[in-house]
């Protein structure tokens, strides 16, 4: 009898272990994609970055329907960037530079995200117009500086 009961109780606490297992894992895969789906959502506002600045040193030429869209597609960002934060992702086993402050702080952290929006916008208003455009890059650079100072570990 006495057997039996310990080997009822090794197994309940086996199936105990292999849920909190396969629980940690999908904590872990979902936190995984959704530091990924981020770093792509800031991937694509770094390349626009990188057009729009070639464009500004004069290494490279853009019609203003082109510079339009780039800055446009920064104020989209700028929209979805909220949701693709707000997972707290402390089971993530891929690299993240996003510092836990971001979902102890998340009100001044995602209330950023509207500057950089409005400031996207400007720069799309100000699309072909060099002197414009450096002003609204300027004030774009500061909100992407602002937060990754504050938020990003080096
Ligand atoms: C409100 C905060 C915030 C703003 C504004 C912001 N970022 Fe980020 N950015 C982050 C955080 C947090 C990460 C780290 C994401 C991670 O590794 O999980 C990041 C990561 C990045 C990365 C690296 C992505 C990777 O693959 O690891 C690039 C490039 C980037 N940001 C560009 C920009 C640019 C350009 C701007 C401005 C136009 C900007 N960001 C504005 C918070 C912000």
């Amino acid at each position: 009898m006495k057997h039996f009961v310990t080997a009822g109780l090794m197994t309940a606490s086996l199936a105990l272990g292999l849920g909190a297992f396969g629980t940690a894992q999908a904590d872990e895969a979902m936190d995984n994609e959704a530091v990924q789906t981020r770093q792509m959502l800031m991937d694509g506002i770094g390349g626009a970055m990188g057009t729009l600045g070639c464009y500004m040193k004069g290494q490279c030429e853009l019609p203003d329907g082109v510079i339009r869209n780039l800055a446009n597609g920064i104020v989209f960002s700028a929209t979805a960037a909220p949701a693709a934060f707000e997972q707290n992702t402390a089971d993530a086993s891929v690299k993240t530079t996003a510092k836990p402050d971001v979902w102890t702080n998340w009100d001044d952290f995602s209330g950023r995200f509207p500057e950089m929006k409005t400031a996207a916008m400007n720069l799309a208003a100000a699309a072909g117009d060099k002197g414009a455009m450096g002003a609204a890059l300027g004030e774009l650079g500061k909100s992407c500086k602002g937060c990754h100072d504050e938020y990003r570990s080096k």
